[in-house]
């Protein structure tokens, strides 16, 4: 099967099961609802979500155990994006092909409908935890939050949204790409491979895959700010030198930014290749990644 159909397949369970977590839009208030839902469901590659669902499947774990961590950080994902665009941060328009939550509801529904879908990705995880409990899901669980929270991409935004309009050098730069970004998906392949019973050694096997995958994923989207399509990407090209930020493309310029991202690629590569045919579809994932042109 080609990597697009696999991810497609993927994809299509994704969606369903977020629609079972989310409340209906009949709730009251219905705003928050329809707000959070408004930015969930406009698309998204769902990549995160992804990799928790095929780190658990390669270390021979259940599909419906991993599902609930799976679409919190799809929640938290989405939470970060609604924030990020919010006009005291990159101040962006459109979000995934829509205008930005903030454009529709307003900024202080955008920051609520943020919120939300934080606390209900919190919820999800913990309701998940209490009917099953075990080491299992409370490690996921963990996973998620650390790589969400103040060590990880909470920090990353932090740094950024600081050093905006200032010089920067590489290492600062490497340090806002991995917690921004690289700490997330990072946190998915750590949560599936936990919950799917993985051994330490293993889990931190997938946590440095992770790292390096979302570095590159973080490189390529400073390129795309640059060489991409506002039609393809659904979001403004441009917004790294409206804002004046510094970004790989900035510093290395296009070329070795390219040759970079694709060196982490054969990093991680290199991870999946010696963890075997487990891990064909994530070596086929992280591989496409590098192609991506939105
Ligand atoms: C955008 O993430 C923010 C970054 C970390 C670069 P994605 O490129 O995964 O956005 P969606 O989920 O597909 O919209
Ligand atoms: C954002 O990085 C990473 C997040 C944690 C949301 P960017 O600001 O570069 O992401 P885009 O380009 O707006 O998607
Ligand atoms: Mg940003
Ligand atoms: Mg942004
Ligand atoms: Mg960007």
């Amino acid at each position: 099967m080609e990597i697009k159909e696999e991810m497609q397949q993927r994809i299509a369970k994704i969606e369903q099961a977020l629609q079972s977590y989310l409340p209906k839009q009949e709730a009251f208030p219905p705003v928050i609802f329809e707000a959070m839902r408004y930015s969930l469901f406009a698309g998204g590659k769902r990549l995160r979500p992804i990799l928790v669902l095929a780190a658990c499947e390669a270390v021979g774990g259940q599909e419906n155990e991993a599902m609930p961590f799976a679409c919190a950080l799809e929640m938290i994902h989405t939470y970060s994006l609604i924030h990020d665009d919010l006009p005291a941060m990159d101040n962006d328009d459109y979000r995934r092909g829509r205008l930005t939550s903030h454009k529709v509801y307003g900024e202080d529904m955008a920051i609520l409908a943020g919120d939300g879908l934080l606390h209900h990705a919190m919820e999800t995880m913990a309701a998940a935890c209490y009917a099953n409990p075990s080491q299992k899901s409370t490690g996921a669980m963990l996973a998620i939050a650390r790589g969400a929270g103040i060590n990880g991409m909470l920090t990353g935004q932090v740094v950024d949204v600081y050093m905006e309009g200032k010089p920067l050098d590489a290492q600062t730069l490497e340090f806002i790409h991995l917690h921004k970004t690289a700490a997330m998906i990072r946190g998915a392949l750590e949560a599936g491979a936990t919950v799917g019973g993985a051994d330490a050694e293993t889990i931190q096997k997938f946590g440095l895959a992770g790292e390096k995958i979302g570095m590159a994923f973080q490189i390529l989207d400073d390129i795309l700010d640059v060489t991409g399509t506002e039609e393809e990407l659904g979001k403004p090209i441009h917004s790294d030198e409206k804002n004046e930020k510094t970004t790989y493309v900035t510093l290395y310029g296009i070329t070795q930014s390219k040759e970079i991202a694709a060196r982490l690629t054969e990093e991680a590569c290199q991870i999946w290749d010696e963890m075997g045919e487990s891990c064909r579809f994530l070596h086929a994932l992280t591989a496409y990644l590098l192609q991506r042109t939105y």
